[in-house]
């Protein structure tokens, strides 16, 4: 784009204001584009509902981009992003800090900040029971129907997403005031209390009681997935749920998640840096790299045939099991600038295995097997054939 010229210093980008200026010009010229559309009175119903590719899938993402117009150019977060979530099954997102995971399910939720975040290529199927929704096109007050309700979120640190000023039954009873309109007061309460005792609070009906900060961090997570699966969802996504939380209590949420999710037969969309909670929770990997998939497989495939340079790195650089890491990466080097994406390998400045093919555009994604998928010129000739 020649918007970026290197400094004196080594590696260090920079922008004249003028510069910054005319992006910021050409951004909003480009996004106010997209709100006008997002905007419209009425989106016809026929313009978001859809089929699904495979009606065992829940989720598929379809050749995802969801990109932030900065005022020092285009971020290009998710680059083309495709994976299934399979009904009952759970996907585990795995990748280094910035490479699009959160992203990646923002814009399955549509909350990706708007106007500068957009989703500008792609689709989101999403089958929410009763019908198949593109949650690309959809418009935001029919989405908000599924928010919270077919589609539930249980984030990194509960304390910032329950409300302090009010007690934790109260936010529990409103959740399921909303999606049971119909129920009675006295039946939201017991249902409220059924849910904390679901997961593993014995003292359910003094918790009920309570005030968030009266709460231990364990506790408060334990009551956001009670929150969150107080309306039977369809798909669960959990973004970094135990990090904040110590290593015992990690185990224990864990538990409960995956007790939750054969009982009540939802999919988890699980992201996390930390492949041991991957290790032991996920059905199906998706390895992102700098907003790509470079690798995904089943995770007995990715587990014992990890095939990608970058998988095969995050792998040599597992932390023992049980032992908390705030960053897990340890491979040498930097992710490229996300505004100036090179066109060849992203990951090839960091490859200890590179060879002369790698020089070439980005690779194209290689199938290992029914399951298994690859971006990476080692299995060009040898494993597969280019898709
Ligand atoms: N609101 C925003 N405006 C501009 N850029 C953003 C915004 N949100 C995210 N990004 C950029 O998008 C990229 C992907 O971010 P994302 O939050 O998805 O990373 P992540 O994989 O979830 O990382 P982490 O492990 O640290 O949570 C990053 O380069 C980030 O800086
Ligand atoms: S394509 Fe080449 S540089 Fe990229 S990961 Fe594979 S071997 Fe490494
Ligand atoms: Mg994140």
């Amino acid at each position: 784009m020649g918007i970026f010229k290197k400094s004196s210093t080594e590696g260090a980008n920079y922008i004249t204001a003028r510069e910054s200026r005319k992006i910021s010009k050409e951004n909003r010229r480009i996004t106010d584009e997209y709100e006008k559309k997002k905007n419209r009175k009425i989106i016809p119903r026929e313009e978001y509902i859809t089929q699904m590719k495979n009606s065992e899938n829940v989720v598929e993402f379809d050749n995802l981009h969801t990109y932030f117009f900065s005022d020092v150019g285009v971020v290009k977060s998710v680059n083309g992003v495709s994976f299934d979530i399979p009904k009952g099954k759970t996907v585990g997102v795995v990748g280094e800090s910035g490479c699009g995971k959160s992203v990646t399910s923002l814009s399955l939720m549509q909350l990706v900040q708007r106007p500068q975040g957009q989703i500008v290529a792609g689709a989101i199927r999403f089958n929410t029971g009763k019908e198949v929704v593109d949650v690309t096109k959809m418009p935001t007050s029919e989405m908000q129907k599924l928010r919270g309700n077919k589609l539930s979120m249980i984030f990194q640190e509960p304390m910032t997403s329950l409300n302090p000023v009010f007690r934790i039954g109260l936010q529990i009873d409103e959740v399921i005031q909303l999606h049971y309109p119909d129920m009675n007061k006295e039946d939201i309460r017991k249902r409220s209390i059924e849910m904390l005792k679901l997961v593993g609070i014995a003292n359910s009906e003094g918790v009920y009681k309570m005030y968030p900060h009266e709460l231990s961090g364990g506790m408060r997570q334990r009551v956001m997935i009670a929150m969150g699966l107080a309306c039977d969802p369809e798909l669960i996504i959990a973004d970094e749920p135990t990090t904040a939380l110590d290593v015992t209590i990690q185990a224990q949420i864990l538990d409960i998640l995956r007790d939750l999710k054969n009982r009540m037969n939802s999919s988890i969309m699980l992201i996390t840096h930390d492949l041991g909670v991957i290790a032991e929770m996920a059905d199906i990997v998706v390895v992102m790299y700098a907003g790509r998939i470079v690798e995904k497989g089943t995770a007995e495939e990715i587990f014992s045939n990890p095939s990608h340079p970058y998988t095969i790195g995050l792998m040599n650089s597992k932390p023992a099991v049980g032992k908390k890491v705030d960053r897990l990466y340890s491979i040498p080097g930097k992710v490229p600038n996300p505004v100036n994406m090179p066109d060849y390998c992203y990951f090839k400045e960091r490859c200890e295995m590179s060879i002369s093919d790698c020089n070439g555009a980005y690779p194209e994604q290689i199938q290992l097997s029914p399951t298994h998928f690859i971006s990476c010129y080692r299995y060009v000739n040898d494993k597969g054939e280019n898709q």
